[in-house]
């Protein structure tokens, strides 16, 4: 019995002592090993003790097997641990890993700022249907079927699908939805709608397949083209962060009388002359004109009680102008280093 509490002790002071997980391996081998381990012998012995002492001393070998057991696995888990901390060298010097985040697309960017400017102007702010019937497309904007003006707006017709009669189409802009708002409501309106169009484009540095539009339009009694130029010079103004020089040319769309070009004044050189206006010191930027007859008698207005003004934008162009990029065909590129610039 007292050589089992010994060679408990010693083997304690052992594995205390251990500083690697092969001296506790020596350990183990020497106390419990399946052949020579001290502990083993005396526990396989048993047999030949007289019998009055077997009991007792087996309780005590099995007891002291346990204990270095347990302290043999202890210290092995004390091992393991303080070897992973030796390895794991922390540089709390070395620059971070960099969390990326997303961001919008410049179009998203631009879109939110012109949404924002209208509404806060007091404008409705609405979506419309990216397919189209030839009628909301053309026809009720006063563009009946073989009207030659339908050819600057030549699109992708959807294969024999018509709705209600008419052809179905990806829309080529956004004033279908002047027809589809006046259709159920009745004035006072002020409405801007933003979305994504499409035509049929060689595509160049200017021109693209698919492009975002802004078409605004308000009708009531007494609307003039005075409103007109002041609502859009105030946009123009808030969305460049300056004062902003415009002019109006007279142009022709089928939907407004009288249609105007406008321009703004070159904000790059402001209009001395540079490439980006051509050396013309005016940048050619939208659409607009007084709602045109035929479009109230589309809608069954009443005859000459309203007036309205309409305009359409392109917003890949306004983003252009705003960001100072040079081709249209960067935003759908999906070129990562383009993008990342925003
Ligand atoms: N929808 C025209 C286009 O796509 C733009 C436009 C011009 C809209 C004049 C208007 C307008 O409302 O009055 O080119």
């Amino acid at each position: 019995m007292r050589n089992l509490e010994e060679i408990k002790n010693k083997a304690l002071v052992e594995i205390e002592k251990a500083s690697d997980l092969l001296d506790l391996e020596k350990i183990w081998r020497k106390y419990l090993g399946r052949k020579k381990g001290e502990i083993t012998k005396i526990l396989r012995n048993i047999r030949n003790l007289p019998e009055k002492e077997r009991p007792l001393v087996g309780k005590k070998a099995n007891e002291v097997k346990e204990i270095v057991k347990s302290a043999i696995d202890k210290k092995k888990i004390k091992l393991i641990s303080q070897k992973e901390i030796k390895f794991e060298k922390i540089d709390i010097t070395r620059p971070g890993k960099k969390i990326k985040y997303g961001h919008f697309h410049p179009l998203t960017l631009i879109k939110n700022q012109v949404r924002d400017i209208f509404y806060s102007m007091g404008f409705e702010i609405l979506e419309g249907p990216e397919i189209e019937t030839d009628y909301y497309n053309f026809e009720a904007l006063n563009m009946p079927e073989g009207h030659p003006a339908r050819d600057f707006w030549d699109t992708f017709y959807l294969k024999e699908k018509t709705f209600k009669k008419t052809k179905l189409l990806l829309r080529t802009h956004t004033s279908p939805m002047q027809i589809r708002v006046m259709e159920k409501k009745k004035p006072p309106l002020r409405v801007c709608v933003i979305g994504k169009c499409f035509r049929r484009e060689a595509t160049d540095a200017s021109h693209e397949h698919t492009l975002y539009q802004i078409e605004g339009f308000a009708v009531d009694e007494n609307i003039s083209v005075a409103n007109l130029i002041y609502t859009l010079k105030s946009f123009l103004s808030n969305l460049f962060n300056q004062k902003v020089e415009i002019r109006l040319r007279p142009s022709y769309f089928p939907f407004v009388e009288p249609g105007f070009e406008l321009d703004v004044r070159c904000l790059n050189c402001l209009g001395k002359g540079c490439p980006v206006c051509s050396y013309t010191g005016w940048v050619e930027t939208l659409g607009c004109g007084m709602i045109h007859p035929k479009v109230f008698e589309a809608v069954d207005y009443p005859k000459d009680k309203y007036t309205g003004f309409a305009f359409g934008i392109g917003l890949d162009r306004l983003a252009m102008m705003k960001y100072k990029i040079n081709d249209i065909r960067w935003f759908h590129s999906g070129d990562l280093r383009f993008i990342r610039q925003f």
